[in-house]
Formats: C-alpha cells, structure tokens, sequence
C-alpha cells in the first residue's frame, strides 16, 4: 500500500518516544526525533542512552544508522507530528490536575511547522478532551488530522510490547484515526482498534486506574491480614484458585508515573470518583505502613540509633526507572524518624540520595528493608546471605514484595518479616 506519510516528527525522545522513533526509522519512515533536553540528544547521537531497555540501543543505533533517525533538539516541518511528552500531576488546592505544560509546549514548537493534511498524534497520557480542545485550537484555518493514539508498553519489555501489544487508536473523525493507523500498522502485529480520542483517552486511564485500584485491594487485604495474623500471600494464592478471582499482590506502595498518576487525571474530570481517590491514598500511603512495621520491630529489640539497608529503590523489579518510587517516600519517613538509611539497588546508576554497594549498604545496619522485587534479591546465594549477616549489627530483613527466599535467610540466623504475614503485631 502506497504511504500517505513518509516523514514524522516524534516529540520527546524518553521511555516512550525513543523506541517509538527508532522503531518507525527501521520501518522505513524518515524519522525526526525531538528532544529539548541537549544532553539526551547528545547521549543519543553518540550511543551512550541513559535509558536502561533491553534491545534498545541495537534499535537505535540501527535506525541511526540507517540514516532514517536524526535528532536534535527543534522539529522540521514534517508530514506527522508525534508527541511523547511528559504528563506529570500537579496539585492546585489540593486537587489534582494533569501538568499539560510539555504538551502544549511541544504543540507550540511544531505550530509554525504545521500545514494542510499534516496528522498530530498524542501519546502522552492525558485527561478525557485533551486532543479534542488541542485540535480545535490547532485547525482554526487549516485542515489538520488529530488522533490519540495511547502508550501501553511495560518498562523492561518496552520493544516486545511495542510491537505485540493491541493497539487504541482514538481519532478526531475517521480520516484522521485511518491515517494515524497506516503508521501504526507498520510494526504493531497486535490488533489495532479505532475508536474516538476522548474514548481512547479515558481507556488509558482506565487502563491504569483498574490495576491501581486492584493493588489498593490487595494492600487493603494485606493490612487486614496483619491484623488479625492471617498470612494475605497464603490467602490470596488460595482465592485466586476460584476461576473468576484474580486478586494482585500486596507491596510498599505503587510507583512508576503511570499507575500512580494516571488516576488522578480521572479525579480531575470527576471529583466525585472516591474509589479510586481512596485507592490512590491507600496506595500512597503504604510505604508508611510498611516502615512503621519495621519500626515496631526495632523498638520491640530497644534498637536505639538504627540504621537501615534500603534494598531498591527502583519503583519496579529489573528496572532502573525511580519516577515516583515508593523507595523515595520509605526513606524520607525513616530520616525524619532519625533512623539511618543506606540504598543498594543494582539496577539504578543514579539516585536522589547515595547508593552504595552492598556490603557497604548491609555493613552495621540493623535492617534490611526490601523495597523493589529485583531478581537479584531472590537470587542470593547462602554465602552471600552468610556474608552480609556478618556484617550486620542486628539481624533483620523485612521484605515488602514476598521476593527473597525466606527460608535460606533463617537458616543463616536472620529474623525474617514479610509484608502481610501476619506477624506484623
Ligand atoms: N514510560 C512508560 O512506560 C509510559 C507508558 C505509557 C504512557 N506513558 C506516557 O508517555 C508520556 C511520555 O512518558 P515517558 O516515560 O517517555 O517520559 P520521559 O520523561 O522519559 O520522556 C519525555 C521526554 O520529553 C522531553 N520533552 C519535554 N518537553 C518537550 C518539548 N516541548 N519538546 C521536545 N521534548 C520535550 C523531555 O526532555 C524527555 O526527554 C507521558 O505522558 C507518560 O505518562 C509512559
């Protein structure tokens, strides 16, 4: 089929619209990536991406390569314009609002660029009518084609989901949701399904509300099965045995700027949503839960001047993105407690507060506090373990993700809390 577009845009070059682009350059697109930020650019052009991604700086360097993808730091007029900005809440007496701010930025910078039959696509997530509202301030006098077309992939198998995943694509009219598939349809294998934009906005957000919500549940399950000394993981493998249960699991709170964000856009258009308000606070609030569990065991021994070994501060597992990370709030709580804090993670290179290595981060502590579920804390061999109980002052490890193996940790003599045990008291 003969392409209508043959150059794109792609605005913002982070988690999202680098492998985007890259991924339209190797599909035969000449491909202009915008980022505002010099040094991503320079980091780009030169190889060294300070985005940790599996198979992405091969996709890169091959759409480089091909001489497909350039970047630099201002668009070119260009026959599609996508735009993968960030999206970040804000707080306005104490309601929440989605920070258009990039968004409307990047709308500005492509503005003079922009002519009849050129086709606009968001990525970014957005409130309910954003594309609507832009589109109607950009095709004042021109004929413009506008779709949202919503990001689904999974940080750490961004490339995988990209092409495998179903694809949402919500148009202005029909033209433009056709012409914003013919894009699509040249590396998503997954179905591609059009609806309109302010649907296909909500959807995303729906998408992101349900699992927070669901989380909440779970962390809702796990508080109440401390309580009253019900194991919640036992409980929950059991539950999800019914064919139509699916309960998530528990943890130290929800982080990453999707989950833990997108909700509140769904607040903003409708305040009186109070489930997902609720679930957003629950979700909030247990890396508070989870330190002052901790804190009640080193009170319990009259640990007094404790310091504790944060291990993660990745939001996830087997990541190095720390955007809204539970890890973050779990050390602020705990210094304002006057307790010490050392951070390993082997995955993030750089942090808000020092990382150190592990037996640097376990050396004198009095606890260990498991924050993401890295594969590496599972895979702990017993020297390893034998090894940094020596070096600790007191024997703790609380694990707030059911990651570590429980059982060779007590073996080498470590008091062992999991999160939701049942213990807890
Ligand atoms: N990361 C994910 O897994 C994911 C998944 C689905 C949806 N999203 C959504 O996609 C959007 C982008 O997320 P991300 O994770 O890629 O963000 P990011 O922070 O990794 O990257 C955004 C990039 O945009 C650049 N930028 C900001 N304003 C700009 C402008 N005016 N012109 C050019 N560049 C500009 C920034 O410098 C940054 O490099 C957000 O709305 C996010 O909610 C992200």
């Amino acid at each position: 089929m003969e392409r209508r577009i043959e150059k794109i845009c792609v605005i913002g070059l982070g988690y999202i619209g680098l492998p985007t682009a890259s991924m339209l350059a190797n599909h035969g697109y000449r491909v202009v990536g915008v980022d505002i930020d010099r040094e991503r650019v320079k980091s780009i052009e030169e190889g060294s991406l300070n985005i940790v991604e599996p198979g992405l700086k091969t996709l890169v360097s091959g759409a480089i390569n091909s001489g497909n993808l350039k970047v630099k730091t201002t668009p070119e007029d260009a026959d599609a314009y996508i735009i993968c900005v960030p999206t970040p809440v804000k707080w306005e007496n104490n309601l929440p609002k989605c920070d258009l701010s990039y968004v409307y930025n990047a709308i500005e910078s492509i503005k003079p660029h922009l002519n009849d039959g050129n086709l606009i696509i968001i990525e970014s997530t957005v409130p309910p009518r954003t594309t609507e509202r832009i589109y109607q301030y950009l095709n004042n006098g021109r004929k413009i084609y506008m779709a949202y077309c919503p990001e689904r992939v999974l940080p750490g198998k961004i490339l995988k989901e990209l092409v495998e995943n179903d694809r949402i694509i919500g148009g202005v009219n029909r033209e433009s949701a056709e012409l914003a598939k013919e894009i699509y349809s040249s590396f998503v294998d997954g179905n591609i399904y059009i609806t309109d934009s302010t649907t296909a906005e909500m959807v995303k957000l729906m998408e992101n509300t349900y699992r927070d919500v669901n989380i909440a549940l779970a962390n809702e399950f796990a508080k109440i099965c401390e309580e009253i000394k019900v194991n919640v993981w036992e409980a929950i493998a059991l539950a999800n045995k019914h064919p139509r249960v699916n309960i998530l699991n528990p943890g130290p709170g929800v982080g990453g700027h999707c989950i833990s964000v997108d909700p509140w856009f769904i607040v903003e258009v409708y305040k009186n949503a109070k489930l997902i308000r609720c679930a957003r606070e629950l979700n909030d609030g247990m890396p508070y839960y989870v330190c002052d569990l901790l804190c009640k065991e080193l009170e319990r021994r009259g640990i007094e001047n404790a310091k504790v070994a944060i291990f993660g501060v990745a939001y996830k597992g087997n990541v190095e993105d720390t955007r809204e990370s539970p890890g973050r709030k779990v050390i602020e709580y705990l210094l304002s407690k006057g307790i010490s804090i050392s951070i390993y993670d082997p995955y993030v290179k750089t942090f808000d507060y020092p990382l150190e290595d592990l037996k640097d981060a376990v050396k004198n502590a009095d606890a260990i506090l498991v924050i993401t579920d890295h594969k590496d804390f599972k895979n702990f061999k017993e020297e390893e373990i034998r090894e940094i109980y020596r070096l600790m002052r007191n024997k703790i490890v609380m694990d707030t993700r059911n990651i570590i193996k429980r059982e060779l940790w007590r073996k080498v003599g470590f008091y062992v809390k999991l999160l939701g045990d049942g213990k807890g008291e």
